[in-house]
């Protein structure tokens, strides 16, 4: 079993330290120069998402104007530069310190093995955020971006703010969150991520309508990574799954500033916003909703909520009428794999050169004769009839995929050894973390739901 040393304790407290010294000072400065423009913010939706290039979005110049719109806020205060490297850091939250002695000791030594993978590799920091800490780093990150951190301290529950926080996190300063109920598998250094000379090369051009010529192949470090949770290949598949193909956010790697995670911040603001009776001790300006798409904002407007005449859409959601499914369709891995979607669609139909690698469909890759390929011609129909990446594109993977900056690990990657639905074993060469399926959320009263999303 692994523990940290001395050295590294040291080191961890120091930072979280200084990180919490800084943000106070930071934050208050922040929110003073914000507060007083007299401007309102206006959250923005999806549908209005689906008609703007999500990649080469800038923001409106918003000095004096009575109106700033969240997504250029936002970008303005993380701009996004794809040429940098992710940065070598590791996010964790957890209740209490690492020294507490109320953390147990299989969540100390799940930890303690990122702290310890992080000394090994070249330059990596490590910082565990308890509790505690939260608010002022979320000061700290987004005070110019106040209705962020009021959209956070009006959550209802704490698995809503846990699915959040990683988000948030990640958008600001970038590098890999994992939950910690994981703990890594290889040096960080061997991630395909991270090692490009393990980038998938084109072998196969793929077309989509009104590509015009592709980018060349990627050289380095792609911007946001993800992996899969769950691919159920079966008729039934949606009995035990929130989607057909579903991304895990127990591990995210991401570069800060990434569009990806702007837009799913933006739908769990509005929706957030727009659902709970918003709290009123953060300040932060007026916002405004899109009136035109009122249904893209309210928890009880999607799905099966929306049919349920005990849930009437602008009643608001509450720690008590908030269940699981709901938050999978919030914040968690629903509206996560929603995201990815969402801008890998935007993004090609909206560019013309945009750069797809998926060396899965040339060739039946699965032990029974089946894989990717026997998708090839629905995929194929969606790419080319209207530029659309249906879901079976990501289905049955077993090497990652490349669609622009955005990198998709097989299941076998963040989720080895679960014997089904294609994981291999947790020694194989494509697997880099190991989820125990603890669940990490805190104390919700309410257990979760589909996608196995379980309570400790
Ligand atoms: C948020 O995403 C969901 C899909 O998960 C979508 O139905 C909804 O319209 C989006 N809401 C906003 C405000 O963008
Ligand atoms: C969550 O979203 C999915 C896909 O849009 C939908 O089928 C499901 O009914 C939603 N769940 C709830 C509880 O609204």
């Amino acid at each position: 079993m692994l523990k940290f040393n001395k050295k590294e304790r040291t080191i961890l407290t120091s930072v979280v330290f200084l990180y919490v010294i800084a943000s106070f000072q930071l934050s208050s400065w922040k929110l003073e120069k914000q507060f007083f423009r007299g401007f309102k913010t206006l959250i923005p939706t999806a549908t209005e998402g689906q008609t703007i290039n999500l990649k080469t979005f800038k923001p409106a110049n918003m000095k004096g104007a009575p109106i700033a719109e969240l997504r250029s806020q936002l970008t303005q205060q993380f701009p996004y530069d794809p040429s940098q490297p992710i940065p070598r850091r590791i996010w964790q939250t957890w209740k209490t310190p690492f020294n507490s002695p109320k953390m147990s000791q299989g969540f100390k030594d799940f930890s303690g093995r990122w702290a310890s993978a992080a000394s090994e590799a070249p330059l990596y920091d490590y910082t565990l955020v308890p509790d505690d800490h939260i608010m002022p780093l979320l000061h700290n990150l987004y005070g110019a971006v106040p209705q962020i951190i009021q959209a956070f301290d009006s959550m209802p529950l704490n698995i809503l703010k846990a699915d959040f926080f990683r988000y948030l996190v990640l958008y600001a300063r970038g590098g890999i969150y994992s939950d910690m109920d994981t703990f890594p598998l290889k040096a960080l250094d061997e991630w395909p991520s991270i090692k490009t000379s393990r980038l998938p090369k084109p072998e196969v051009p793929i077309k989509y309508k009104g590509l015009d010529s592709a980018s060349s192949p990627p050289t380095q470090e792609p911007g946001f990574i993800a992996g899969i949770e769950a691919d159920p290949d079966r008729d039934d598949w949606n009995d035990w799954y929130a989607r057909r193909v579903q991304f895990c956010q127990w591990t995210i790697q991401s570069k800060p500033g990434h569009p990806l995670l702007r837009e799913l911040i933006i739908n769990i603001t509005a929706t957030t916003l727009a659902s709970t009776n918003v709290k009123t001790n953060i300040k932060a300006p007026d916002f405004i909703i899109d009136e035109g798409h009122k249904d893209d904002y309210f928890v009880n407007a999607r799905g099966k909520k929306r049919l349920d005449s005990k849930f009437p859409p602008t009643q608001k959601k509450t720690a008590k009428n908030t269940d699981g499914t709901d938050t999978m369709n919030w914040t968690g891995p629903g509206v996560f794999s929603d995201a990815i979607f969402n801008y890998l669609n935007n993004i090609i139909q909206t560019n013309p050169d945009i750069m797809i690698i998926n060396n899965n469909l040339k060739a039946n890759n699965m032990e029974d004769g089946s894989g990717t390929r026997k998708f090839y011609r629905k995929i194929t129909e969606g790419l080319m009839s209207s530029a659309t990446f249906v879901t079976e594109f990501f289905s049955l993977i077993e090497e990652p995929v490349i669609v622009d900056d955005v990198m998709i690990l097989p299941i076998t990657s963040f989720s080895p050894g679960v014997n089904h639905m294609g994981s291999k074993p947790e020694d194989d060469d494509m697997a880099f973390v190991k989820h125990m399926f603890k669940g990490t959320w805190k104390n919700d009263p309410k257990p979760s739901s589909k996608g196995q999303r379980q309570q400790e």
